[in-house]
């Protein structure tokens, strides 16, 4: 059985990161935090998608979480790949420069966490990339995008 029947629904965030002069944005449903005191997060990203070579080279990324409306762009993130493409333009999602890493945020958020690298684990086939929250924060209170299963999604009540 495919693991995603079982686990699913999940937040989708959306995982912004840069590296050699590239800035790039993948939607990204596997992620949780780790430990409060310090407080961390971890990722898990396939070792093929061209994120995953930037976030291996910077050691940094930011998890923007979204809110519903946002389904249709985290959709071309999601499908996507960012190597030969500017993702930011085709999904229409404004970027803004994050504070404590050296990334891109996205202005549509409700909110964000700013994160460095710790230590990162092959998985099989994802790396998991274990990191220390440096700045956290909730822009406002909207409805958050949860992922079902391919291309559909449901909600927070409120
Ligand atoms: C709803 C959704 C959730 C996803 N979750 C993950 C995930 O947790 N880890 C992952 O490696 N890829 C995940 N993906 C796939 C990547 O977002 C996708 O392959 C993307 O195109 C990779 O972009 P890149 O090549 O620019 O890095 C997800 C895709 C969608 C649509």
């Amino acid at each position: 059985m495919e693991i995603s029947t079982l686990v699913n629904p999940r937040q989708v965030i959306l995982l912004t990161a840069r590296a050699k002069g590239r800035d790039n944005v993948m939607a990204l449903a596997w992620h949780t935090p780790v430990s409060y005191d310090p407080p961390m997060y971890a990722v898990a990203i396939y070792r093929g998608w061209f994120t995953c070579g930037l976030v291996r080279a910077s050691k940094v990324f930011v998890v923007n979480f979204m809110p519903k409306s946002s389904a249709p762009a985290v959709l071309i993130c999601g499908r996507k790949s960012g190597k030969k493409m500017d993702k930011f333009a085709a999904s229409g999602l404004d970027k803004e420069e994050a504070e404590k890493v050296k990334a891109p945020r996205i202005k549509q958020a409700l909110g964000y966490l700013e994160c460095r690298t710790v230590r990162s684990v092959n998985v099989g086939d994802h790396v998991v990339f274990i990191a220390k929250v440096l700045k956290a924060r909730l822009k406002s209170k909207g409805k958050r995008l949860f992922h079902l299963g391919g291309d559909r999604f449901t909600t927070t009540t409120r």
